[in-house]
């Protein structure tokens, strides 16, 4: 018997501990973790500064309204704006995030409409889940928010034509990540920064699952070479503590006054004390060059090794988000379970795509061993 909502498909199995890239389960089994909680544990579990941070906060204040100033809320806000020209808007979610970046676009540009792309996925609340171009997700929740358009990825030719006056922004993730780790062409989204620019759209870039170090640079749009007027976070910036922002160019600071927007647990000073040690540590250039030769070796292993195995159409990714595309969705969850046996945990993405998101502290030799495990099963599942 069970008090909860059946909306999520639960693995029969809790996790109950953990220790920097491995989980315990109720009988103290060991996994590797190769998925981060879904992209937010990218310091991994039971970091000792992080732990620090947050017990060192409880013991003096939990919680002060956005009534008064906020010096922590200050803090993350320069290290989230990473030198450049943006602000701080804070929130508990990915899915806030994108509400605040909607909601900011729409009364910054006095427009309406907001393009977006197939596959895409922002959240699921009622603004967000209107911008996620899925069918699937939006079913029964019929009307979405109007004036959303949802175009092909790494088209240039459908974005020129959608594009007109009534537009108040285009949103974008640099790699589709529910979606399939799609990534997005450097090519296509320099056409799209430009005009962007040109028409006095604004570019907001989804950078919740990207973000944090995950691709090997603080944020995705860093590699690509734009700079998009509005992004936001979640997942890492947290590291398990429940934390959102939305980041956006100080020029777009009037649209966002006093009374127009607000949550009261945003920047919340737990969470706060948190996402400052982890921008800390995942700013530092050493660390970012780690993650990127970490992610580098493992996507070229897997290539190499998995290119004639039958059921594997494609590898993908950068940095530590990586996908590796099955041959169908049965395979995709036989992997999955097959993998779980061996104490190794492993997200899909998509419908067939094997996706891994460790613990951007993962060493070298647990992340070989981790997808030597991966290609012996899927080798395994060739010859069933
Ligand atoms: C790119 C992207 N945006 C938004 C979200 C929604 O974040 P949250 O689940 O924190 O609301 C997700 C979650 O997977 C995501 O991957």
């Amino acid at each position: 018997m069970t008090h909860l909502f059946p909306n999520y498909k639960r693995q029969s199995i809790e996790f109950v501990g953990g220790e920097k890239q491995h989980l315990f389960d109720r009988e103290g089994n060991a996994y590797l973790d190769l998925t981060s909680g879904i992209g937010v544990m990218n310091l991994g579990y039971h970091h000792p500064v992080l732990n620090t941070a947050l017990q060192t906060q409880a013991e003096q204040i939990w919680h002060t309204p956005n009534l008064y100033e906020n010096s922590l809320q200050e803090e993350v806000g320069k290290l989230l704006a990473d030198g450049e020209d943006y602000l701080s808007y804070f929130c508990n979610s990915g899915a806030e995030a994108n509400e605040a970046a909607i909601k900011l676009a729409r009364k910054a540009t006095g427009k309406k409409k907001i393009i977006t792309f197939l596959q895409s996925f922002h959240g699921r609340t009622f603004g967000a889940l209107s911008a996620t171009g899925q069918k699937s997700i939006h079913e029964g929740y019929y009307p979405l928010l109007p004036e959303f358009v949802y175009l092909p990825y790494n088209s240039i030719a459908d974005l020129k034509e959608a594009l007109d006056e009534e537009t108040a922004a285009v949103m974008l993730e640099l790699i589709q990540g529910e979606g399939g780790i799609i990534p997005a062409e450097k090519e296509w989204i320099a056409e799209v920064s430009q005009l962007c620019r040109e028409k006095g759209i604004l570019l907001i870039i989804d950078e919740v699952q990207t973000g944090i170090g995950r691709t090997g640079s603080l944020y995705a749009f860093q590699q690509w070479g734009i700079q998009p007027d509005i992004f936001t976070l979640a997942k890492g910036l947290g590291n398990g503590f429940p934390v959102g922002a939305m980041v956006g160019k100080s020029t777009l600071a009037s649209a966002f006054g006093s009374g127009s927007h607000g949550s009261t647990f945003g920047g919340n000073k737990l969470g706060m004390s948190v996402a400052k040690e982890v921008l800390q540590w995942t700013r530092s250039p050493e660390f970012l060059s780690e993650v990127t030769e970490k992610g580098k070796k493992a996507i070229e292993y897997l290539s190499s090794r998995l290119i004639d195995t039958e059921n594997v159409r494609a590898v993908r990714g950068k940095g530590l988000m990586i996908g590796i595309e099955l041959a169908s969705p049965e395979c995709l969850e036989k992997a999955i379970a097959n993998l779980l046996d061996e104490k190794i945990v492993v997200l899909k993405a998509g419908n067939n795509v094997l996706r891994l998101l460790p613990p951007l502290t993962i060493t070298q030799e647990e992340l070989a061993f981790g997808i030597e495990k991966i290609c012996q099963v899927l080798e395994e599942l060739e010859n069933e």
